[in-house]
């Protein structure tokens, strides 16, 4: 009864001069936030120009259609902004008055005037662009530059290293390939096949294969990430902004709106395995501080190669690969900020700068190497198990003040807001993402979750605990899917709901909010690991998961490209419906 009132009361609470819904017939009179000309027939014009711009609505005097316009885009949660409007221009076409009235053409002040006019007719509002004019015809060059040959002739020589290997393997060794030349057989891709299909996961030791469930863990996970990126198209040009806000108000997409918190599964599983790992290392070799610098150099050994691949193919002829409407502003801007910014991609400090779109996804490689790199450090430094368990429980501490005291002093949201102006900007400068989602520090708690569970998990084995008098817990075991399902969209009741909480409540979720999740993972995984049930183990340990967990890495690193691509070529706006997202997904 009591969270009856307690419900009505925040729906009733709403605030003033904001403009929560909208019918048909008035959302109409507002002037589409997406538009594109026809792009085929003006570029293959002699001579055609065909331009995207985002421009700004504005009004000197009083206008009703502006404030309306005003009123509902401050529900910034679920509307889109609907003064800044996105629109592809056939110049040559569409302005050619303009075009002629001045021949010294410079384009930005004949869309600018050719808009304004348009605007001025149609809805008596006057317009501002506020980004550069992105233009596209065929006179377009490809300028080739001495990096983009550097990038091709490495390419080349993975390529022909891989056919040397595959016919090496396939010509001389199809019998014993235990002592055929181990660099050769690296490239082979016969080779590479049979270890990608294999089902075993033997590690160097058999305690390992209790983790097996992890492979499970890993490809839903990256299932559900690359799901969540699959919206992006939707964002960028739907036909319809009205029927995309509506579903913000549908709850069931907020599980796939508000996944972000799924990431904090890799955080709990990478830190689970550093310490589990570290601890069987530290059976045969003594530990000591050189083990800091050996590890975070191996780890950059196997994780950079593909990596660097992606982003200089990125950096370099992805700019030639397509082109449209949109691909500029997808595919084209990321390409700038690559050939800027793409150097702290491989060092792995691309969490802490906010200027640069190259490859944002990877913010999470960086912030795990961050955390590998501290998880590390604590764990050679502190060896005894009461020191270990000091510093990890202080360590916890810290990493839920942290994320508090963010959002607290930046005065942040409770967490990362999905939202159709954030989404449609790939999150660049959006406040909640930059200051708090993306950094490493901020995604501490997850981590040491995960180093203790190692510990955990290590220890009860090495004592061979046993399970059977904890099997009466099964039901709160299961519990933690459904738990997952509503921790994962609960960022979202601070702004379902329509009213503004106090930051005080914000600041206590945002600390919360991850641990929590963590929590849940860690319990997922330690059943798993002590054979708790055979549902979900069964489920997670399947033979099926462990290749797609083997390509995760580099399914993580590329999805984004093909996502930026698709989009990026497309000349019409998208309808937005589940079929369409699972058909890009
Ligand atoms: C939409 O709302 C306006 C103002 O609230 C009202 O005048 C109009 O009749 C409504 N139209 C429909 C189709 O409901
Ligand atoms: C919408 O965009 C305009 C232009 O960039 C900006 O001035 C305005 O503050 C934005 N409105 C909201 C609610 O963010
Ligand atoms: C033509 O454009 C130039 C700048 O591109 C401007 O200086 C000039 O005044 C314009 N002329 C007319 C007639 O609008
Ligand atoms: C936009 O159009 C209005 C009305 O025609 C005009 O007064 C204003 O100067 C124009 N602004 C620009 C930037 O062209």
């Amino acid at each position: 009864m009591n969270i009856f009132l307690f419900m009505t009361l925040l729906l009733i609470q709403r605030s003033h001069g904001v403009i929560y819904e909208l019918n048909d017939t008035e959302y109409n009179k507002m002037p589409p936030v997406f538009h594109l000309e026809a792009y085929g027939s003006c570029v293959h014009e002699p001579g055609g120009v065909y331009c995207t711009v985002e421009l700004k609505l504005v009004s000197d005097g009083p206008s009703e259609l502006m404030t309306m316009i005003e009123e509902y885009s401050l529900r910034r949660e679920m509307h889109f902004n609907h003064s800044r409007l996105h629109r592809g221009v056939c110049v040559t076409r569409t302005c050619k008055d303009y075009l002629s009235q001045n021949t010294s053409a410079d384009l930005h002040l004949v869309l600018e005037g050719c808009l304004n006019d348009t605007f001025w007719k149609q809805y008596k509002l006057k317009s501002k662009l506020t980004t550069e004019v992105l233009c596209n015809d065929l006179d377009n060059k490809v300028d080739i530059d001495y990096g983009d040959i550097a990038v091709a002739v490495i390419c080349l020589a993975i390529l022909m290293l891989n056919i040397v290997g595959s016919l090496y393997d396939f010509l001389f060794l199809s019998h014993n390939e235990s002592n055929g030349n181990k660099f050769l057989m690296c490239f082979s891709i016969r080779c590479n096949w049979k270890r990608l299909v294999a089902c075993s996961t033997d590690g160097p030791d058999s305690r390992l294969r209790r983790l097996k469930g992890l492979n499970g863990l890993r490809a839903i996970s990256i299932i559900i990430v690359i799901m969540e990126h699959s919206i992006l198209p939707f964002v960028i040009s739907p036909d319809d902004a009205h029927e995309f806000e509506r579903k913000y108000y549908n709850i069931i997409y907020h599980v796939l709106i508000d996944g972000a918190l799924v990431i904090q599964t890799f955080f709990v599983m990478s830190g689970c395995l550093l310490s589990y790992n570290l601890q069987l290392h530290a059976e045969k070799r003594h530990m000591n501080w050189t083990m800091i610098p050996k590890g975070i150099i191996r780890r950059w050994l196997r994780l950079t190669p593909s990596y660097a691949v992606v982003l200089a193919i990125t950096t370099t002829w992805l700019r030639f690969a397509g082109s449209g409407p949109l691909w500029q502003s997808t595919v084209g801007i990321e390409v700038k900020d690559c050939r800027r910014d793409g150097w702290l991609n491989l060092i792995y400090l691309n969490n802490y700068i906010d200027v640069s779109q190259c490859m944002p996804q990877t913010w999470y490689i960086a912030s795990d190497m961050q955390l590998y790199a501290a998880g590390l450090i604590i764990l050679t430094l502190a060896t005894t198990a009461t020191a270990r368990k000091i510093v990890l429980s202080v360590m916890f501490v810290v990493s839920l003040i942290i994320p508090a005291c963010h959002t607290y002093i930046q005065n942040l949201d409770a967490g990362l807001i999905i939202s159709p102006e954030v989404a449609r900007h790939t999150f660049f400068k959006d406040r909640n993402f930059n200051y708090s989602y993306k950094r490493g520090h901020t995604n501490l708690s997850s981590s040491i979750l995960g180093l203790a569970l190692g510990i955990l998990i290590y220890n009860l084995q090495k004592n061979e605990f046993n399970v059977e008098k904890y099997k009466k817990f099964k039901l709160v075991y299961w519990a933690t899917l459904p738990a997952m399902l509503v921790i994962l969209p609960s960022g979202s009741f601070f702004y379902f709901f329509q009213n503004s909480p106090s930051l005080y409540l914000k600041a206590i979720y945002s600390g919360v909010a991850r641990p929590m999740f963590g929590s849940i993972i860690v319990l997922i995984i330690l059943g798993m690991a002590l054979k708790l049930e055979n549902i979900y183990r069964g489920i997670l340990e399947w033979n099926g998961w462990t290749s797609p967990a083997r390509i995760s890495y580099s399914a993580y690193i590329l999805h984004v490209l093909f996502v930026r691509s698709l989009t990026g070529t497309r000349t019409t706006l998208i309808h937005v419906s589940l079929a369409y997202i699972v058909s890009v997904f």
